[in-house]
């Protein structure tokens, strides 16, 4: 392969805005969306952009095609990072800021899976809100097939979404999960027809950009504060949430727009 080839292979990251969904699309076919750290570097960056952007009521990722959601991280480019520390720990850095970003940001995130959903592909998944996958997507943390140490934030999440024992099956065997398994482990929330899936991702992300934003952002830190209950500083930022929620100009209008029998205006405020 010619370098202008592997550099034509290191894929892109699209972002778009329409209708409230922001979309973040893993561009990488030839390598079924596998993420190069600039890749992942330009997602940590696009969830920060819509997560300032008021425009924004929702985040959906996806990868470009059906064949993948992301099959992990971009394996020809391991070799590049672990000849320098330089190399090892921009990788750790970029990829540790997707799933802060993901774990942090205040707004609403869907992960599309359609295809292979592996690895990188699968924590950054997992890192969403909410997963709706089509029939026929595969799943699968091939770390143990690589002698990678698995992160720990991102086994804290698996055991969180699926509990410890399908977390020690996924991880120890890195066996390929089809939607069927992947349902009833809870690895996702809905399996849907390929046909279906970006119409029942749009519809549930427009569903939610409608609803009161500040009632969605205490929600979220509400979750957040359930899925860490040691921590004081996310329990107060779940009450805060809570409080400004009952001081808003939002639930006036949703009690109004009950009364008067129409569709609420919320402005999240
Ligand atoms: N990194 C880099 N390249 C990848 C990749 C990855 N994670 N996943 C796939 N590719 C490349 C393959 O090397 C192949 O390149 P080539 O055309 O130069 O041979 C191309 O994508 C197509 O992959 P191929 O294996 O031929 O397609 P497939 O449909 O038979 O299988 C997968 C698809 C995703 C199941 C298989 O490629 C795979 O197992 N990939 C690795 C997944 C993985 O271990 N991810 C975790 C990384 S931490």
């Amino acid at each position: 392969m010619t370098s202008t080839d592997n550099a034509v292979r290191r894929g892109t990251v699209h972002t778009r805005v329409a209708d409230g969904i922001g979309w973040i699309v893993f561009d990488n076919p030839s390598r079924r969306n596998a993420l190069s750290v600039d890749m992942m570097d330009a997602i940590a960056t696009a969830l920060g952009a819509f997560d300032d952007d008021p425009t924004v009521a929702v985040v959906v990722l996806r990868g470009a095609g059906m064949e993948a959601f992301a099959a992990g991280a971009d394996i020809s480019e391991f070799a590049e990072q672990q000849a320098s520390h330089e190399a090892q720990r921009r990788f750790d850095e970029t990829a540790g800021a997707v799933f802060e970003r993901l774990r942090e940001m205040q707004t609403p995130s869907i992960a599309m899976i359609s295809g292979y959903c592996l690895g990188g592909g699968l924590a950054i998944a997992l890192g969403a809100d909410i997963r709706i996958a089509a029939r026929g997507s595969s799943y699968a943390i091939p770390a143990a097939r690589l002698g990678i140490g698995y992160p720990l934030a991102n086994t804290e999440a698996l055991v969180q979404i699926v509990g410890p024992a399908q977390a020690a099956e996924i991880l120890f065997s890195a066996r390929r999960l089809d939607s069927a398994e992947a349902l009833s482990a809870g690895l996702v929330n809905r399996v849907v027809s390929p046909a279906d899936l970006e119409h029942a991702v749009t519809e549930l992300a427009g569903s939610i950009a409608a609803n009161a934003p500040l009632t969605i952002r205490s929600a979220k830190a509400s979750i957040r504060a359930s899925r860490h209950p040691g921590e004081a500083h996310l329990k107060d930022r779940a009450e805060q949430g809570i409080q400004t929620c009952k001081r808003s100009d939002d639930i006036r209008e949703g009690q109004r727009a009950f009364m008067e029998k129409r569709a609420p205006q919320f402005t999240g405020k």
